[in-house]
């Protein structure tokens, strides 16, 4: 039977108690409105041997500048719980905005460095709402196995990156992107999209295909690259964040000729902010 529960006192004590009769708790954190990617990663922690794993649905409001689509992000929690049972997860933890945040909470926690650029520099304080909530998230759970998509790749590296820096007893992991079998990853977001916009979206997946194949037949350019995916997404999307070939650790830009990369991309389609991203050498063709 899974349990669902709406209290951090309450789920803490469940995860306590798998861990006390000697299980492995896997966690994986979500914002609901969920689809096959989130399910791959309860998937994922089942497969590595989690006895006990619970995903998390909360839409966290300090991730959300204002004027982004907090408001009208999907909140699908009937179908989520459907979804959780079918796949036999173990727990679901679906808190009210004040469950986490009561009154007189005044705590950020911030990672430097490599929150900087990319999603970074274009949704500013992003990151710190982010690894703000999953650092309560963590403390909660206690020791566990957190699972983590790479469709968001620099938010992967940047909780692993939390996670080792605070000591936190949590080994993260983070997952391929789970994509529709024409090439859009999978995104609660995809539901804004009309037909038209859909179809533009595609941009990005064939851009990406582009570079992977020339990377597979031996270009390591970083400029040639980079330049497959813009022939693509440029004219199909209104506007570009940024197209960017970046290291895998660090997420700093590289340029010129390298030995190893990940491509990212965030871009609009109408209203529609999308990201995407391939890791060269690593993730299988879009
Ligand atoms: P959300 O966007 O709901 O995503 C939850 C997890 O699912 C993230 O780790 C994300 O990378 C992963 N995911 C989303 N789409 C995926 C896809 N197509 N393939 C594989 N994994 C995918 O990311 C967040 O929520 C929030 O920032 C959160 C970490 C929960 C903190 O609020």
């Amino acid at each position: 039977m899974m349990e669902v529960c709406h209290e951090r006192a309450e789920f803490s004590a469940a995860c306590e108690r798998a861990r006390g009769e000697g299980g492995r708790v896997g966690l994986v954190p979500t914002m609901g409105a969920l689809h096959a990617g989130h399910l791959s990663l309860a998937r994922a922690a089942r497969r590595d041997g989690a006895d006990f794993v619970a995903l998390t649905i909360f839409v966290n409001p300090l991730q959300f500048a204002p004027g982004e689509d907090l408001d009208r992000y999907p909140r699908t929690l009937e179908a989520d719980l459907d979804a959780c049972r079918e796949l036999g997860v173990d727990l679901v933890f679906a808190p009210a905005r004040d469950a986490m945040y009561p009154a007189g909470f005044q705590t950020e926690v911030r990672v430097t460095g490599i929150t900087r650029q990319l999603e970074g520099e274009h949704r500013p304080g992003h990151f710190d709402g982010v690894t703000t909530v999953v650092a309560k998230l963590f403390a909660n759970t206690g020791r566990c196995h957190a699972y983590f998509g790479r469709k968001d790749f620099q938010q992967w590296r940047i909780v692993e990156r939390m996670a080792r820096d605070l000591d936190l007893p949590v080994d993260v992991v983070g997952m391929p992107i789970v994509r529709e079998a024409d090439g859009l990853a999978l995104s609660s977001r995809n539901r804004y999209l009309s037909s038209d916009e859909r179809e533009r979206a595609l941009g990005i997946a064939r851009g990406l295909r582009s570079a992977h194949d020339a990377w597979q037949a031996g270009t390591r350019h970083a400029d040639a690259l980079s330049k497959l995916v813009r022939q693509e997404v440029e004219p199909a999307f209104d506007r570009i964040d940024y197209v960017a070939l970046a290291s895998p650790d660090t997420l700093e830009r590289v340029d010129g000729e390298v030995n190893e990369g990940v491509l990212l991309i965030a871009a609009h389609v109408g209203k529609t902010r999308l990201i995407d991203n391939l890791w060269l050498g690593v993730d299988t063709r879009p």
